[in-house]
């Protein structure tokens, strides 16, 4: 059975701190409530003397969300807990996060004070808390850059004033994950107190170390940590609640977890993202668009035979279906056929064959090959089969000129070459290949749509082409919307049936 680690988010106050990603108040409670679903113990509201627009975030998330416990920052100042109690009132299980700094920047150039001062200021900061709350946090600002020794007087302090939970924030991302553990393992066995409160990490990242730090700190004996999700923050941002999460849950060794349900975690990752406008970059652990995509033919290779060769965590775990077995250049023939066979396909060995080296074509000219181009890959061998019709070369004159196309067309065994003109190129291609064909069709819709992004993409063609009352949809897909135009347009007049014109 492991040991619990409680989980403070700190994404509505610490995270929303960043330019640009303020959020109001209804964005907030939808983020409140998911963090909620996920079982977060403690949720940051806000900081309610800085506006009031905090005052009412922390108060309407307290009505809005029952279980978690609803905490509101302060400084070690009156007027703001006053206000932090107020904002408060509606919540269920009200906390109070007040504090103080505690490095010789803090005590001396930020507050321009002394050392002894800020122990009285930081337990009288508490007490008047406790006035309207149980539950009480103490913050021991920059004790990253702290000293030790008088870091564990004022612990003792603030405890003794009734803090229920002391939090040691690396405020700047100085430490070294070895030096904090030290710091938090040094609290432990020198604050005689520390068995009425909890230490909590509360890590910046401003050297990629945050989540090391916090798992540090947790080792040697912190049982709360401060987290956001996506790690967003100030500057290099906080530790990321994902990434602590999952660390606990892959070393379970450690005989430490949290009560987050893992899967709600993608899900949690891309509401605050999209809320707060803060793109999550592609390599993130845990979140990232890329942290379950497999693109090296051997990587591919291993995890289709056994995923744990090559991914420690199971994404369904956190909410993605399935790894990702990213198509490109570099895919073999396995996991193109797995691909393939998830949408549904069974390929023979030579049909694979076929296409795979259609698809190897495609994925020399895309930067990756999706879902919907593999469709077209398959469509296309559907057509081939198909030999009586079929586009053989197409050459378009267009710019400046009138469009001219000129196309050849195979008819069962044999090939036919028409040159047309048209309003343009597509115009042109269709036109020379009506003057082949003995019926008289008629265009009624013509679709072009790029499958993904990029200049790079895929237009996929949908036309709907009349024969009296007839009407058949044709269907192609290419990097060269024209080609995929006049694809489309023959493979509806293979559906019609049409036959070549004599002569
Ligand atoms: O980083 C920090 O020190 C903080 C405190 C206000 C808790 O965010
Ligand atoms: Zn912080």
């Amino acid at each position: 059975m492991s040991e619990k680690i409680f989980v403070f988010d700190t994404t509505l106050r610490d995270g929303e701190q960043v330019p640009g990603s303020q959020l109001n108040t209804t964005e907030k409670i939808e983020v409140a409530m998911m963090l909620e679903a996920m079982g977060v113990d403690v949720i940051e509201a806000g900081f309610p003397i800085s506006s009031p627009g905090d005052f009412s975030s922390v108060q309407a998330i307290s009505k809005a969300v029952s279980r978690p416990t609803i905490c509101a920052l302060t400084r070690a100042i009156k007027k703001d807990i006053d206000v932090a109690a107020d904002a408060l009132s509606y919540a269920k299980r009200g906390r109070i996060h007040t504090g103080i700094g505690v490095s010789t920047y803090h005590i001396y150039d930020k507050l321009k004070s002394n050392p002894e001062e800020i122990i009285v200021r930081a337990a009288e900061a508490v007490s008047y808390a406790r006035k309207y709350v149980e539950d009480v946090e103490f913050y021991a600002e920059d004790a990253g850059r702290a000293d030790n020794e008088y870091l564990a007087r004022v612990v003792e302090a603030v405890i003794r004033a009734g803090a229920t939970v002391v939090n040691i924030p690396d405020t700047t991302g100085y430490c070294l994950p070895e030096e904090y553990g030290r710091k938090i393992k040094y609290l432990m066995e020198h604050v005689s107190n520390i068995d009425r409160a909890i230490l909590s990490t509360h890590c910046h990242n401003d050297l990629g170390m945050a989540t090391a730090n916090t798992i540090e700190g947790v080792i040697n004996g912190a049982r709360q940590v401060e987290v956001t999700i996506n790690g967003i923050g100030e500057r290099a941002g906080n530790t990321s609640l994902e990434e602590v999460v999952m660390t606990l849950r892959c070393h379970k060794g450690l005989g430490l977890d949290t009560a987050i349900d893992s899967k709600l975690i993608t899900k949690a990752s891309h509401l605050v993202s999209s809320l707060m406008n803060m793109p999550v970059q592609p390599n993130k652990a845990i979140v990232g668009r890329n942290a379950f995509a497999h693109s090296s033919g051997i990587h591919q290779d291993g995890v289709l035979k056994n995923r744990e060769n090559y991914e420690i965590i199971d994404p369904r775990e956190v909410g993605v279906d399935e790894s990702v077995i990213a198509l490109t250049a570099r895919s073999g023939r396995a996991a193109l056929n797995h691909r393939l066979e998830l949408l549904g396909y069974r390929m023979e060995q030579a049909e694979l064959d076929i296409i795979y080296e259609k698809f190897l074509k495609l994925a020399d000219s895309k930067k990756d090959v999706r879902d919907d181009d593999l469709l077209w890959l398959v469509g296309d061998l559907e057509a081939m089969k198909n030999t009586s019709l079929k586009l053989k070369y197409l050459q378009i004159v267009t710019g400046t000129l009138v469009p001219t196309a000129t196309v050849t067309m195979q008819f069962g065994d044999h090939e036919r070459l028409v040159s047309a003109t048209g309003n343009g190129p597509v115009d042109a291609a269709v036109n020379a290949i009506k003057s082949m064909i003995n019926e008289k069709v008629l265009v009624n819709e013509f679709l072009i749509q790029a499958m993904t992004k990029g200049s790079d993409d895929v237009g996929r063609v949908h036309i709907q082409v009349r024969l009296k009352d007839v009407v058949a949809h044709g269907f192609a897909a290419h990097t060269d919307v024209v080609r995929a135009a006049i694809e489309a347009f023959v493979d509806a007049l293979r559906k019609l049936g049409v036959t070549e014109k004599e002569g």
